[in-house]
């Protein structure tokens, strides 16, 4: 889907591994950073204090929600992308008690599956309609969900782990899933003091330490790789440049590993880039969005602002 050189997000796990040994610096595509096990870490992250992003959403959400719901109106569809542990948006469903479905979209099956179950028995009056797909690529909502308004959500800032240019073929396609007459709600990291950024992203030992590091497990598990987790460390760097976040894995000592048949070196110190984490002002993300056919409607903070949410719509009015 992407056009950022070279599309490791489209190769199957192996060959987007194999292929992302052979760039300088080394990268994986984030998305692998998933695994059942990645996603059960990464709500241990969330609840760290460095880590602001699901508190400041939260906040916004609390204070916004009853404004978004009014908006939409009622007998409308919930589609929320990369749903995880579908915590956060539980503060909308409350503040929509007239929302007929809710469909959360996640990569990682296991937790969408309990997610749906425990949204199902809270909500009881809630279509729940769980669809298992990987975002990046082509897949279709459940019939129906488009009958009424459709709301769009992408927490988590997870549309600032994409490059900027695919940001906007993200938010492009957008369009054709939810339909010519739907809503969008963005969470959106905020460029701020950088060193603020590296504290929040860097936890030696703690959970996000982990949750970066899985990758080898997983490779270890899925690739029949042997690589040894104590023989790596995790950080995260502030490119200026690029205003991101970069987080990276570094060998502690000189390592081979096998991947896909081909043998590739990974030196000690150089960096395997796992994730970046684009942060924009409310205006160079709403311009993003209205390069990408969205209309901004409102884009809201939190008290510190440190994070932010952007409602976007493609309804002619609204
Ligand atoms: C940063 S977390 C955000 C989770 C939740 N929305 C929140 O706000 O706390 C990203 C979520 O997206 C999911 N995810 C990552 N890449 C994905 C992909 N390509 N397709 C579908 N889900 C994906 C992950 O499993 C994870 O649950």
């Amino acid at each position: 889907m992407f056009e950022d050189e070279p599309n490791l997000a489209d190769l199957d796990f192996e060959a987007s591994v194999a292929r992302g040994l052979t760039l300088r610096p080394r990268r994986f595509a984030s998305k692998w950073l998933y695994d059942d096990r990645g996603a059960a870490l990464f709500e241990d992250i969330v609840a760290s204090d460095t880590y602001y992003v699901g508190r400041a959403e939260l906040e916004i959400l609390e204070a916004h929600a009853h404004e978004i719901g009014e908006r939409i109106g009622d007998g409308g569809a919930l589609v929320e992308l990369g749903s995880g542990a579908s915590w956060k948006v539980r503060t909308l469903l409350d503040a929509m008690p007239d929302l007929a479905r809710y469909v959360p979209v996640e990569i990682s099956e296991a937790q969408l599956i309990e997610a749906a179950a425990a949204i199902r028995s809270d909500y009881p009056a809630l279509e729940v309609l769980p669809v298992a797909a990987d975002y990046t690529r082509d897949f279709d909502l459940p019939a129906g969900v488009k009958d009424g308004p459709v709301l769009g959500s992408f927490l988590g800032t997870t549309l600032c782990n994409f490059l900027p240019a695919n940001s906007e073929i993200f938010l492009q396609r957008m369009h054709g899933l939810l339909g010519e007459n739907s809503w969008f709600l963005a969470g959106v990291d905020l460029d701020k003091d950088p060193a603020r950024l590296v504290e929040a992203y860097n936890d030696p030992g703690g959970p996000l330490w982990d949750f970066n590091l899985n990758i080898l497990q997983r490779m270890n598990r899925e690739l029949g790789t042997t690589l040894d987790q104590a023989d790596f460390r995790h950080e995260a760097t502030w490119n200026a440049e690029h205003r991101r976040i970069e987080a990276a894995i570094y060998p502690m000592r000189d390592l081979s590993v096998t991947v896909a048949g081909q043998g590739f070196d990974l030196p000690a110190g150089e960096p395997i880039i796992l994730e970046y984490s684009h942060k924009y002002s409310l205006e160079a993300f709403a311009a993003l969005a209205a390069r990408a056919g969205w209309r901004s409607v409102t884009a809201w903070t939190d008290r510190d602002q440190l994070a932010s949410i952007h409602l976007l719509t493609n309804r002619s009015a609204a």
